[in-house]
């Protein structure tokens, strides 16, 4: 799928102190998930992740525990690998920044770098944040404290810098001609921002008196190196630089760095400088995804509020778990982690829609044909409908895998399911069977069997393990369970005739009033529960008594409406739809596009400059034919109609709550 001969994908590689959590799990799935469909489209593909291990905490906490700041490595890496193994993460490698092949070429790096006065020896006088392992200049203090609150020390010293200051102009340069180099744009932007202040050397060096735990500077025993300058270099030793140069030319340049917002400077600052320092090719993309949040706040272990993943496995099951990560956050922006949120998903797209079409389908295979694949007879328009629903979502994942528009793609992948559900509803083969009319019957229920193969592989990626019973129920074998892109996009591939699997619930409904059960006996007040709001077909919704007529919410359903200022630069009538407008607008970096319903009281001119508030993270549709990604607000009272603007000067892409 890569417009490359090879996929290599990185994420950073987590402090080996901090245990794995929903954060870290996050850019290792989505790593995971783009490396298998490029496996998938028969791409040779490298993915690698691993340990940053070296550092002022993971010195401290192995002193804490009196044991060697490697032998604390050495315990700590393992619950990182148990986390990817449970959560069926392909990686190829795992690299430790204590391993030699790390050092030595880190070493290596260092010495050439020397060398050739790419780094010199100079005084340091700065502030520097023991928590962070950062200096800062004065100007950088915020009431004497670094700029997230972290006490700071004066410390003056020897040290040794890189000639950063250098590549500035080069950098930019690289930055503005290569438009996919940074993603997404607004990140692009800030990190243009960034460079626009003028750009320092960088000090790699810290005196082994203060911090002995690092790799030697192999020209100054007397100091280590400093860990990011150290961490960086994982992404080309991993690989083979210096080392092994058929591996190397065989992965670099690596495909993307996926990372975080937080890590987005010294990725795309740091990096690009030092590889071009050592004369090594840029990589060719920099991806940085937004946070999860619980309750607005960064879910991170030093706030305490996320839990171990492979908890969270045994709570949400593994593949359901990859599958809401994957869909929720619509990559780039933050998203938010509730337990509401997985319920709802879960039951829509996996219970409702694609676990229902399943059952629906391999019933009626057992009943009416013998628990065999039956033959169909001629397409007629419904299956047209369908074909073309499924081809849909087959030809847009690729631009969707490489485009980094993932979640997207997953939607289109269940828009499918939805319509393949429809054409049940449609065609009722249930009447079908009841008339014996076997031809008909093994039309829909083919369509439907061939719909669930493409559904099974296009979301293979994402669930591996429940993808592959679904592929076993309907009958594949050995390598068949296995899709590939080129049967992906093949119809007719499963024969009359074969047998199918025995039918197991794919995924069985969560009952959210089973799940609340446990926390509601915790909330019990002298053994009597509290008030329960009306049960119903969907699990029944616990909620506080509430006065009637008002459906209350809570603040984390509130928060899943993503609302952001938006500027209109463009604005056109929809033809043939006296009351829409298109308006084109700009989210802080992300030109949108959105259809709304206001062409009767604003004119395409006057919307053009202004900046509104629209639902930003709601699914596209499609609006007389145009597609529309948003909703714009606007406030209605018989026949006024005002569109909701923000009270002053806020930059595009803020947002709303
Ligand atoms: N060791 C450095 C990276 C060096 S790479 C050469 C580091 N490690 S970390 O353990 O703090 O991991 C940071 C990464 O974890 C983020 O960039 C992001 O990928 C992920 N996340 C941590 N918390 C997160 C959320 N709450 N939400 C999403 N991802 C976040 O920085």
């Amino acid at each position: 799928m890569a417009s490359h001969d090879h996929f290599y994908v990185t994420t950073p590689i987590y402090y080996v102190n901090g245990a794995p959590h929903i954060g870290t799990a996050y850019t290792t799935v989505l790593a995971d998930v783009l490396a298998r469909y490029h496996r998938l489209g028969g791409v040779p593909t490298h993915f690698l992740t691993g340990t940053d291990e070296h550092g002022q905490k993971v010195y401290e906490a192995a002193t804490e525990a009196g044991i060697t700041p490697q032998e604390h490595c050495d315990r700590m890496v393992v619950r990182f690998k148990e986390a990817w193994k449970g959560l069926e993460i392909s990686n190829d490698d795992f690299i430790r920044t204590t391993e030699k092949r790390h050092t030595d070429v880190v070493q290596e790096i260092l010495q050439d770098l020397f060398d050739r006065d790419e780094i010199y020896c100079g005084e340091y006088e700065g502030w520097y944040d023991v928590s962070n392992e950062r200096f800062y200049t004065e100007k950088e203090l915020v009431d004497g404290k670094s700029p997230d609150g972290k006490p700071v020390e004066k410390i003056r010293e020897k040290n040794y810098f890189f000639r950063m200051s250098r590549y500035q102009e080069w950098l930019v340069d690289h930055i503005e001609s290569n438009p996919g180099f940074i993603q997404p744009e607004y990140r692009k932007n800030e990190t243009l921002g960034f460079l626009r202040q003028p750009l320092g050397d960088l000090c790699i060096s810290r005196p082994k008196s203060r911090l002995p735990w690092g790799i030697e500077l192999p020209f100054d025993r007397d100091f280590v190196c400093y860990v990011w300058f150290d961490a960086l270099v994982n992404y080309i030793s991993g690989v083979g630089y210096r080392r092994d140069d058929a591996t190397f030319a065989k992965w670099w340049p690596c495909s993307v760095h996926l990372i975080g917002k937080d890590i987005l400077t010294t990725h795309t600052v740091y990096w690009p400088t030092m590889l071009k320092a050592m004369g090594v090719e840029m990589p060719r993309s920099f991806f940085a995804h937004g946070w999860w949040l619980t309750e607005g706040e960064k879910m991170s272990k030093s706030t305490g509020n996320v839990s171990n993943p492979l908890d969270m496995i045994d709570r949400y099951g593994l593949d359901s778990l990859r599958y809401y990560l994957m869909s929720e956050m619509t990559l780039g922006q933050d998203a938010s982690f509730t337990e509401d949120g997985f319920v709802l998903r879960y039951n829509a797209d996996l219970a409702n829609d694609l676990g229902n079409l399943t059952s629906r389908a391999l019933k009626m295979i057992g009943r009416s044909f013998d628990g065999k694949i039956p033959a169909p007879g001629p397409d007629g328009e419904h299956e047209a409908t369908l074909r073309q629903a499924v081809m849909k979502a087959v030809t847009a994942m690729p631009d969707h895998v490489t485009g980094m528009t993932l979640d997207r793609g997953l939607l289109q992948v269940i828009d499918a399911v939805r319509a393949a559900n429809r054409y049940f509803d449609a065609t009722a083969p249930w009447k079908l069977a009841k008339a014996g009319e076997t031809e008909a019957l093994g039309t829909v229920i083919y369509a439907t069997a061939e719909t669930l193969r493409i559904v099974s592989g296009l979301l293979y990626p994402v669930m591996p393990g429940k993808m592959t019973e679904l592929r076993t129920m309907l009958g594949l074998r050995g390598d068949e369970l296995v899709p590939r892109l080129d049967r992906l996009g093949q119809w007719g591939v499963l024969e009359a005739g074969r047998p199918v699997g025995d039918i197991d619930t794919l995924f069985p409904r969560i009952d959210r009033k089973a799940l609340a059960a446990a926390a509601a006996e915790t909330t019990k007040v002298d053994g009597v529960p509290r008030a329960q709001g009306g049960g119903g077909k969907d699990g029944g919704k616990d909620a506080p008594a509430k006065p009637e007529g008002v459906a209350l919410i809570d603040v984390d359903t509130f928060f899943r409406t993503k609302l952001r200022v938006a500027k209109v630069i463009a604005a056109e009538p929809v033809p043939k739809a006296d009351r829409l407008l298109l308006l084109q607008i700009d989210l802080g970096g992300e030109t949108r596009q959105i259809v709304a319903g206001i062409a009767q009281f604003y004119s395409a001119e006057e919307m053009v400059g202004k900046s509104v508030v629209v639902v930003a993270n709601l699914k596209p549709a499609k609006i007389r034919g145009v597609e529309s990604n948003g909703m714009l607000l606007a406030a209605k009272d018989g026949k006024t109609l005002r569109v909701v603007t923000v009270d002053g000067e806020v930059p595009a892409g803020a947002s709303v709550g």
